[in-house]
């Protein structure tokens, strides 16, 4: 059964539960970003950290995709880097995120603080009340994020972002006391940086683990799943529905539907159909069109967009999204398209 004329948070909150629908919403991973010449203006001259914590800009930022290219939902501007300066390493920007003192020794893990972030990055929690003040009147959702542990202690022990994380690798191999008490370190975090986002009124969060699909299923449920299933069990789910982004898991689909997210949002290399069939209720999707799509004429993103739309339709819910962030650099009328497309699918078709 459908439901009619829901508002953008009805929508979003009932696709992450998997209750009916009338459509499924739209969102966009990135979509705040440099691809948007108004973001670059206020961006400019800004160091990143301080961008992030600048309010007034975050708040701006956030809602200019809202304006410009038809989102249906407002995520936070922030980093997954936000909290870590808080446990005590320096992290900086070129343009990703580099660590001066990679964490790679027991006692460096041992030196890290795991803070309240409502001390450490309270911007972050006053960025969020104050979108939700601007949205309420729209009825537009807000989502809050954080990095998950493992993608996080990637940054941490090899210094930087990688193609393959060699030094994770052997950290893995040689040294897997000193990264299972980084991880729980990093998990407290999360936990505590999710938490006060959903009292300071994110709806919906989201957590990003990028990088665990570098790993085997095997290394997977070993080093990953138990933090997920650790922050799924500690959320106030009821209030705020989880999210899970794992980039690169066609190859681990089973285990990230065991972590217990509400919705678990896979990249262009999983077949939604069959995402779909193996969820078996267990959860929603978010996805999973490749953002080089938006490179595209207007009439292909529409086409490819109603194709991930029906290839869903057997999930108990599906959030329309990329499969990784806008690329800077993508045409705004891309983006338009695909908004567009994800509006005009009708209860007919689907
Ligand atoms: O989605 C949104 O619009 C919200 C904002 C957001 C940013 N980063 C802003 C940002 C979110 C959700 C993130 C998540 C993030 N940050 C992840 C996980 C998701 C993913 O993209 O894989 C990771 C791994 C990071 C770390 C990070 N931050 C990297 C690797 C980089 C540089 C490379 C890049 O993609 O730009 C950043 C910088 C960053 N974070 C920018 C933005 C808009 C670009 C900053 C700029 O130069 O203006």
């Amino acid at each position: 059964m459908a439901a009619a004329s829901l508002d953008p948070t009805e929508r979003l909150l009932r696709a992450c539960r998997g209750e009916p629908v009338d459509r499924p919403p739209v969102w966009l991973m990135r979509q705040a970003g440099r691809y948007l010449p108004e973001y670059r203006a206020v961006r400019e001259g800004l160091p990143f950290l301080d961008f992030c914590g600048d309010v007034e800009k975050a708040v701006e930022v956030s809602l200019q995709p809202l304006r410009r290219v038809g989102t249906e939902a407002v995520i936070v501007f922030s980093d997954i880097f936000v909290p870590i300066p808080g446990m005590g390493v320096s992290v900086e920007f070129a343009p990703g995120p580099v660590v001066a003192e990679p964490i790679r020794s027991r006692s460096q893990v041992e030196n890290l603080r795991v803070p309240d972030p409502r001390e450490t990055v309270p911007f972050v929690f006053e960025i969020l009340r104050t979108l939700r003040r601007e949205l309420a009147d729209v009825r537009v959702p807000l989502l809050g994020f954080a990095g998950a542990p493992f993608t996080l202690a990637a940054y941490l022990v090899e210094g930087h972002g990688s193609s393959d994380f060699p030094v994770l690798q052997r950290m893995i191999a040689e040294e897997p006391a000193t990264l299972r008490a980084l991880l729980a370190k990093l998990t407290d975090l999360v936990v505590a940086h999710l938490e006060a986002q959903v009292e300071a009124g994110a709806q919906v969060v989201q957590l990003f683990d990028t990088w665990a699909g570098l790993l085997s299923p095997e290394l997977y449920r070993e080093w990953v799943l138990p933090t997920h299933r650790e922050i799924v069990a500690k959320l106030p789910r009821a209030q705020a529905p989880l999210v899970l982004y794992v980039r690169d898991s066609s190859h681990l689909l089973d285990l990230v539907l065991e972590s217990g997210a509400d919705v678990i949002s896979v990249d262009w290399r999983v077949d939604l159909a069959d995402a779909a069939r193996r969820a078996a209720g267990r959860a929603s999707l978010q996805g999973n069109l490749d953002p080089g799509l938006l490179f595209a004429p207007p009439e292909l993103i529409a086409e490819r967009v109603r194709e991930a739309a029906a290839a869903a339709r057997g999930a108990r819910g599906h959030v329309l999204n990329l499969g990784h962030g806008v690329l800077p650099g993508t045409p705004v009328e891309g983006v338009c398209a695909f908004t567009e497309a994800a509006r005009s699918i009708g209860e007919g078709e689907l």
